[in-house]
């Protein structure tokens, strides 16, 4: 099974209610960067976009707002945050305008922060932010899989408006920012991001 669904080790169970370093959440090592970043962008089912705002009274303001995402199956996640989408949304507007936007993402959307006793704001409590543009996704085995991985993390999605024109679109990353341990924030380039393998193999460890 995923890093996530791993049972807790027995020690954990034993201690439970005592010990709060028993998550099941196996987080990587915090110096091999993209390795976090890949494991926070799969773990998480939501995050906060923020856009260059065309709406008054606040036009060419960021504007940050929360939106459902995927980017594949839990332990096996593509890196790619996918969007389920309408033209009607306040923020999609946005980007109609200007597709950049950036997409952050925290440990706090897990349990595992609170289990841990970090707050949300200390970098032990793995955060990420993207820098990037959403773009439509046109190719249609890329929709595939976004649809079946939005639709798995979010099941109302199916039942979303039929007349409101959802479309898959996609994060492109242009740069990744990450807030795992003291000392100051790291970066991680798209191509460091995408080789990263975020979950360890072996089968004891998840
Ligand atoms: C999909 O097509 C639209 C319209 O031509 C374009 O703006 C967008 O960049 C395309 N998406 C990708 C991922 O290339
Ligand atoms: C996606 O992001 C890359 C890296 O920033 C950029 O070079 C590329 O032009 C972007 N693609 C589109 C269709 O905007």
């Amino acid at each position: 099974m995923t890093a996530l669904t791993a049972t807790p080790p027995a020690i954990c169970l034993l201690l439970l209610g005592l010990a709060s370093r028993c998550s099941g959440l196996h987080i990587p090592p915090h110096d091999a960067v993209a390795r976090v970043a890949r494991f926070v962008a799969n773990q998480v089912t939501w995050a906060s976009m923020a856009t260059i705002s065309s709406h008054d009274p606040v036009r060419g303001q960021p504007f940050s707002n929360a939106f459902s995402v995927s980017d594949g199956p839990l332990g096996r996640g593509s890196g790619v945050p996918y969007f389920y989408l309408t033209r009607m949304e306040v923020s999609v507007q946005d980007l109609k305008v200007n597709p950049q936007a950036s997409l952050s993402m925290s440990l706090a959307q897990t349990d595992y922060c609170a289990q841990q006793g970090f707050d949300p704001q200390s970098p032990l409590c793995a955060h990420v932010i993207l820098s990037g543009s959403v773009l439509q996704v046109n190719d249609t085995a890329e929709a595939e899989f976004a649809k079946k991985w939005l639709f798995w993390r979010h099941p109302e999605m199916v039942d979303w408006p039929s007349d409101h024109d959802w479309f898959f679109a996609k994060f492109n990353i242009s740069q990744v920012w990450v807030l795992d341990y003291f000392g100051g924030v790291k970066t991680v380039t798209p191509e460091e991001y995408f080789q990263a393998t975020p979950f360890r193999k072996h089968p004891h460890s998840g």
